[in-house]
């Protein structure tokens, strides 16, 4: 299995629950393990009952297992913020009042949201060194998962931005006369520089999460579960990425045969229902079904988490990432 691993799916359907629990299943097999939430709602820190932050901690309990968490809110400051001292170096003083405008109404698009996270993850991921294992529990938005399949679109943005820069250095090169200094050269240009910084990122992203990444959808048993899990798998799909396994979370637990209260016929029919929408899964989505944890009567925390990471069927060795 690959040493990074996405679980992703639509809001509420036990994301950040099957994040931790197979985080705790690495490491209960040996393996060091983060686990890196960017849940705004801070559920990790509920799910350990301890407060985490943007540097991994160790899990207190649990040998091997550390976790931070991003918070996408600062993340988006923090990327624009690095985005406008950038370009402060490279434009006059003028431009810079326009700039930090333009830069506060980015951070109002969705964008700029995903893009900060998106950045922070591969940065989690070059940085992963001290790890075996890095489980990613998305936010909840979904299109976390979409914008992974992005790096090599950005690639090809930036490589003609790299050209247009070239080809207007070319023409100052060409426009200084006699021994007059252009006013811009190819050599030791920033905004050169900046942008094959960037063009490496991405290269790093699209081989990273191609070679070294496995993507699981959590779903609930119900229709618009199952519909959005199929729309989500079109989605990778179209950006070459695979879902590797789904996991079914909530399912209803069956009552005892000798039961025939309301309760239990309620419970009956639920399974059965439950049952229809797990046939249509495993016949008409692809990728395989890889575990199905009942609901329990509590939050998902603490001894819990160890029984529902028995119940997932992924397996837990890491092979060494080929991209870092
Ligand atoms: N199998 C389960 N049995 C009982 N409760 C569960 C189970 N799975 C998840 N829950 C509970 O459901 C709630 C939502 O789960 P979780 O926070 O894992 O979902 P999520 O997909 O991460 O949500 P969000 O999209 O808001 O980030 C939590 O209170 C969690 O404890
Ligand atoms: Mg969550």
């Amino acid at each position: 299995m690959e040493p990074f691993v996405f679980f992703g799916g639509k809001g509420g359907v036990g994301k950040t629950t099957v994040s931790c629990a197979y985080g705790v299943k690495s490491a209960r097999a040996g393996l060091e393990t983060l686990v890196v939430s960017t849940d705004p709602a801070h559920s990790v820190t509920d799910v350990f009952d301890q407060p985490f932050s943007d540097d991994p901690e160790s899990v207190k309990g649990i040998d091997g297992l550390d976790a931070m968490e991003i918070d996408p809110e600062t993340e988006t400051q923090r990327h624009l913020d690095g985005i406008r001292n950038d370009l402060s170096e490279q434009v006059s003083a003028a431009m810079v009042n326009e700039i930090n405008q333009q830069l506060e109404m980015a951070h109002q698009t969705p964008g700029a949201y995903e893009s900060a996270l998106f950045d922070r993850f591969v940065d989690v991921m070059r940085n992963a060194d001290p790890y075996d294992r890095v489980v990613f529990d998305t936010s909840p938005t979904g299109s976390t998962l979409r914008l992974l399949g992005l790096p090599e679109f950005l690639e090809g943005w930036i490589d003609r931005l790299m050209h247009k820069r070239e080809k207007s250095i070319d023409l100052f090169e060409k426009a200084a006369i006699g021994n007059n200094e252009p006013r811009r050269v190819m050599d030791g240009d920033p905004v050169l520089a900046r942008l094959q910084d960037r063009k490496e990122f991405f290269e790093f992203a699209g081989g990273a999460l191609q070679a070294d990444a496995a993507f699981f959808l959590v779903l609930n048993p119900d229709q618009l579960s199952v519909n959005e899990t199929r729309r989500a798998i079109d989605e990778m799909r179209e950006r070459d990425l695979s879902v590797r396994g789904l996991v079914a979370n909530k399912l209803t637990p069956e009552p005892d045969p000798g039961e025939d209260g309301r309760g239990a016929r309620y419970l009956r029919d639920r399974v059965a229902t439950e049952t229809e929408r797990l046939k249509e899964v495993r016949e008409t989505l692809d990728p395989p079904l890889v575990a199905e944890i009942t609901t329990r009567t509590a939050e998902v925390k603490g001894d819990l988490l160890d029984d529902v990471a028995a119940e997932l069927a992924v397996e837990t060795d890491a092979e060494a990432p080929t991209f870092v």
